[in-house]
């Protein structure tokens, strides 16, 4: 078999694994990186990509594939064309479906359906049997199967005792334990941001105490117990300085912020009319708390930017604010919103962007990729900061659509994805 080969021309390269922000041709052979710069290129497939941003290809580290078991929402193959419609080389899926990922052999089960997707897909399995919260997987076996973390996302670890076994184990395996902190008890029955917009709509709020009082105890035991902390989806202003204070004593903790959280406050509820496709897990707060996010990415504080892509169908979005699932889909927004909202607003460089988009991810879960260094997999997105798009349902490759930026006007979208050599997605 021929290999491809492919250059990328004229486009402004980032890369922060390099200290690279130039522009320059990119060179891609079968199915690695060539190099970066020189002369040559006969034979090559030559893109021209004048005016595209060109990064290691995009990871995102939390999305709810939902196969097993909820494949009229999304399967593997579905939320990986998403994926790389949206920039993403690889992605991470978590554990809550039906039967949820507890054993090897769903494990296996789903590398099998990634080996077959559009891009790369690691599956997270669960920390308890069951996502009950009460006894913990068989996670030796479950790593050598090739899961790459362990959460219980979509719940937090209730019991404190099991927490700290699951970080106690994990450090066998080198492998962060991933949480979505809330406290149950102080979430109740909530539906939005508890504040005034909650109480003028007259829907239960969600206090930011439900999660930043359950960080304090995660970080906490991951102190003592040594072990290696992830969280999930930060949503509260004080959520940046516990994990910041933590860090400072010298706990393992990373941390992830989704581009709904940087972008949105609890005013769209009101805005969109009680629109169920902006419930969301945990809530998008005040503009105090979204100020606060942004400024602990730009600060480093927070590693990552994660979708948390969670497709529901209609029949389950389409019901009463009360009564409709939390979740909004994002693989194929991050990307359009990151621009529109922060890149060209001048809140975060391209490079910061890279970082936590793709640089970091891969750090933080031992993944290939963050990097265009000749030799390595040619994971690469390009994006055209200045590309005008309206977000719309029948553009989806997602299965589903549950989107509170439906019809909303973007600026910036990705091009063109190749994972290790090969395009898997050009709108050029
Ligand atoms: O909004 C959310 N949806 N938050 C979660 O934690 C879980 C997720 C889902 O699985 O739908
Ligand atoms: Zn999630």
């Amino acid at each position: 078999m021929t290999q491809s080969k492919i250059l990328i021309k004229g486009a402004r390269i980032v890369d922060p694994s390099q200290g690279i922000n130039r522009i320059d041709n990119l060179f891609i052979k079968g199915k690695k990186i060539e190099k970066i710069g020189g002369s040559g290129g006969k034979d090559y497939e030559v893109i021209d990509a004048g005016g595209c941003i060109v990064t290691p290809g995009l990871i995102d580290v939390h999305t709810h594939l939902r196969e097993p078991g909820g494949e009229d929402s999304e399967t593997i193959l579905s939320g990986s064309a998403a994926a790389v419609a949206g920039g993403f080389t690889t992605i991470m899926c978590m554990p809550n479906t039906n039967p949820p990922i507890d054993n090897a052999e769903v494990v296996k089960f789903v590398l099998d359906k990634a080996s077959k997707a559009h891009c790369k897909v690691y599956p997270v399995a669960a920390i308890t049997k069951k996502i009950e919260g009460k006894e913990l997987t068989e996670m030796g076996e479950i790593i050598k199967s090739g899961a790459v973390g362990f959460s219980d996302d979509g719940k937090p670890v209730v019991s404190g005792e099991i927490l700290r076994n699951a970080l106690e184990y994990s450090q066998m395996f080198g492998v962060p334990i991933i949480t979505h902190t809330e406290d149950p008890a102080l979430a109740h029955d909530g539906v939005m941001h508890e504040g005034d917009i909650s109480t003028e709509l007259g829907l239960v709020g969600i206090p930011d105490i439900s999660e930043t009082a359950m960080l304090a105890r995660d970080l906490i035991i991951a102190e003592y117990t040594g072990g290696r902390l992830h969280v999930c989806h930060l949503s509260a202003a004080y959520s940046p300085i516990l994990i910041k204070n933590a860090r400072m004593r010298g706990v393992q903790v990373t941390c992830e912020v989704t581009p709904h959280h940087l972008t949105l406050t609890d005013e769209i509820v009101k805005e969109l009319d009680y629109d169920s496709n902006t419930k969301v897990n945990p809530p998008v707060r005040s503009a105090k708390d979204r100020i606060a996010l942004q400024k602990a990415l730009v600060n480093d504080i927070i590693d990552c930017i994660a979708t948390d892509h969670a497709p529901h169908p209609p029949q389950e979005k389409d019901k009463e604010y009360n009564y409709a699932p939390f979740g909004m889909v994002g693989l194929e927004t991050a990307v359009g919103l990151v621009f529109s909202e922060l890149i060209h607003k001048k809140k975060l460089t391209l490079d910061a962007m890279v970082k936590a988009m793709s640089v970091n991810p891969a750090r933080i879960f031992n993944l290939p990729g963050g990097t265009l260094k000749p030799g390595s997999l040619a994971d690469v997105t390009i994006i055209d900061p200045n590309r005008e798009w309206v977000v719309e349902a029948r553009n989806f490759r997602s299965k589903s659509s549950n989107s509170p930026f439906l019809r909303r006007s973007l600026k910036g979208k990705t091009v063109m994805t190749i994972v290790e050599g090969s395009i898997k997605y050009s709108d050029t």
